[in-house]
């Protein structure tokens, strides 16, 4: 399973990075706003600093809701560096700018997938990858795993290449249930990565080796 980083912090990427489990970026609308990053030209520079520092897929995010202005978009933020990929929401004429991109060889990301059905439709429009909301659907009592499941099974059974990107990951735990549920990559933000880490073992286990080392190391030293 790919790891990519759910930010538009240049520190929180290169953090991850530095960890070297780094496979790609997703980026929205939203995060670009919370990093004060506004208007089209700064939008675009911020683009090609996150491509500087990540090989892989960098998902830029169309604003138009129309077919002509997510293609006029989308062509320019593909430009911008080889490994963009165009972010496109999951409504009618999202479903015609991923045929348009498919043709032209230029690698999509569906968002805003909340059921199997737009799954299916996003794969069939040539998505190159689809990003389910788990936590959002978590939010609303239901139980986003399950819709990883159901797409994995579908697409497995229809041999649609489409990859699932399971998204608004929360936790550490969703990192895991996505891994189980047959996603195959996660995107999530820096503290859910770093959620993996810990186990209260882990901690007691690496004293209880530095003691009994510096113990040994003493009785030994006189
Ligand atoms: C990523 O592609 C999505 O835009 C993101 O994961 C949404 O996450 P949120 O529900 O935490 O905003």
């Amino acid at each position: 399973m790919n790891f990519f980083i759910d930010t538009a912090n240049l520190q929180k990427i290169k953090e991850a990075k530095d960890l070297g489990i780094l496979d790609g970026v997703t980026t929205n609308p939203s995060l670009m706003a919370k990093e004060g990053i506004t208007g089209t030209e700064n939008v675009h520079n911020h683009y090609k600093e996150i491509c500087k520092i990540v090989d892989g897929p960098v998902s830029a995010e169309v604003i138009s809701t129309d077919f002509e202005g997510m293609v006029k978009e989308g062509e320019a933020l593909a430009k911008l560096a080889d490994n963009i990929v165009i972010k496109i929401p999951m409504i009618k004429d999202g479903i015609k700018a991923l045929s348009h991109f498919r043709n032209q060889g230029i690698p999509t990301n569906c968002t805003l997938i909340f059921s199997a059905g737009q799954a299916i439709l996003a794969a069939k429009a040539g998505a190159t990858m689809v990003s389910p909301f788990i936590g959002r659907i978590d939010d609303t009592s239901w139980d986003g795993m399950k819709l990883i499941e159901d797409i994995a099974e579908i697409y497995a059974i229809q041999g649609f290449e489409t990859q699932i990107l399971a998204a608004s990951i929360r936790n550490a735990k969703h990192i895991v249930d996505a891994a189980k549920s047959g996603a195959d990559i996660v995107t999530c933000p820096l503290h859910s990565i770093l959620g993996l880490l810990n186990h209260p073992l882990t901690d007691i286990g690496l004293e209880k080796f530095l003691a009994d080392h510096r113990k040994a190391n003493e009785l030994a030293n006189g």
